[in-house]
């Protein structure tokens, strides 16, 4: 297997984009991440979509972004895993140009969710239809479940949980491709609608349209390009039971311990080797559950640690320096691949307010569902 670098990043700003098309999301998106690298040609791409057919009535992605990005007769081939979409289809690119196979890769992703479609019928497309969805469970009741069960368990604090929003919303105060970019406070977490008990508003990941591109090549090329190139260190997938009552747990999930574990082996580090990560908190509860299965605090020391600021910008690991998906957005088949350039930017010293100061080595955690597939990318500083 070859090495590969990440040369190039372009996104969206993420949000309610009532002026642009899906496809002129991600030829924006695109365009950037190839200018930024600047390659004048692109072997093949990978596009990253959740329900493209349900969000706006368009299937065969591969071919739409290859055409309108005028690289046709490139292979284009669109990649599905949920909310993990974008985050598999980085995986796929990585192996496409380790193989040998292509020397410059796009890796990209795309959702466009406010156009008018039923989102939460569509994002429900993602859990066991047959045993939870027709019994009228949501996302964000998932994701309550596993909360309920975290405090009941651990004595997780209600404002624990709370905790990352405010701190995620204030990261993203300085992202200017964020959604949300007001900092918000406790207070205001804990009185916002209710959604399912005891997520409220302000625990929930929103309702985005928004692109993500980057352009992958191999090691030995990578410093020919103008962009600064960053390696990738290891990638690993694994997945878990669609349902959650299948799971032994309902505050662990193995999908990222288990893809944890085969990254960190693969790159040869321990999770203390980890400077920051980008985490998928779809809701402020998911964050803490993930901090733990990617081993950064022991099992129930996720709410405490967030309350003491061990994830803030400064702290002992930062999480979700980009505002994560509570407040910089989260259109879901864009999200794995912002990720990485959040990575990607604070690798190459471009974060600006948002900087973590030493950045070597940095986590992108990406997952579907709740949790059944989870993709874990690992960047490293050349
Ligand atoms: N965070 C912060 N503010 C939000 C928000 C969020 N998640 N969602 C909506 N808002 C704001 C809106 O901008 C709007 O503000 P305004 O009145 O100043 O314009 C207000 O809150 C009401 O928005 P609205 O669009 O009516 O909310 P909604 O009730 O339709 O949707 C949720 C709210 C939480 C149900 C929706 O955002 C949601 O389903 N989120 C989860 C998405 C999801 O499951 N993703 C996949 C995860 S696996």
């Amino acid at each position: 297997m070859r090495e590969v670098a990440v040369i190039g990043v372009g996104m969206t700003k993420f949000g309610e984009l009532w002026g642009k098309s899906m496809r002129d999301i991600f030829v924006e998106a695109a365009l950037k991440s190839i200018q930024n690298a600047g390659v004048d040609r692109i072997d093949s791409m990978y596009v990253g979509s959740m329900s493209s057919g349900l969000f706006v009535g368009q299937e065969h992605l591969g071919a739409v972004m290859a055409d309108y990005l005028g690289m046709n007769p490139i292979p284009a081939t669109r990649v599905e895993s949920a909310c993990a979409s974008g985050g598999v289809a980085f995986r796929s690119a990585y192996f496409e140009v380790a193989s040998g196979n292509s020397d410059i890769v796009l890796a990209g992703g795309v959702e466009k969710m406010t156009d008018g479609a039923d989102v939460t019928d569509a994002l429900a497309t993602a859990a066991d239809q047959e045993y939870e969805v027709y019994q009228g469970v949501t996302f964000p009741g998932l994701y309550a479940m596993i909360a309920n069960a975290h405090m009941h368990q651990y004595k997780t604090k209600r404002e624990q949980i709370a905790a990352v929003a405010v701190k995620n919303h204030k990261n993203g105060a300085n992202n200017p491709n964020a959604q949300f970019r007001g900092e918000i406070t406790l207070d205001q977490v804990l009185n916002s609608t209710l959604v399912a008990d005891p997520l409220r508003l302000l625990d929930c990941s929103p309702v985005s349209d928004g692109g993500a591109a980057v352009i992958l090549c191999s090691m030995d090329i990578a410093k020919k390009f103008k962009g600064t190139p960053i390696r990738i260190k290891a990638t690993a997938q694994a997945s878990d039971t669609i349902a959650l009552h299948s799971r032994k747990s309902l505050t662990s999930l193995a999908a990222v311990s288990v893809a944890a574990a085969k990254a960190y082996k693969s790159a040869g580090i321990t999770p203390k080797d980890i400077n920051f990560a980008e985490v998928h908190d779809c809701f402020t509860i998911a964050e803490i559950v993930v901090s733990e299965d990617l081993g950064f605090f022991e099992k129930g020391k996720g709410g405490p640690a967030v309350e003491k600021g061990f994830t803030s910008l400064g702290g002992k690991i930062p999480i979700n320096t980009s505002g994560g998906l509570k407040s910089k957005g989260h259109p879901v088949g864009a999200t794995g691949i912002a990720q990485i350039i959040e990575v990607y930017e604070q690798l190459t010293g471009q974060a600006g307010k948002r900087q973590v100061k030493n950045a070597k080595i940095g986590l992108a955690q990406n997952m579907g569902g709740s949790g059944a597939s989870c993709v874990i990318n690992i960047l490293e500083a050349l």
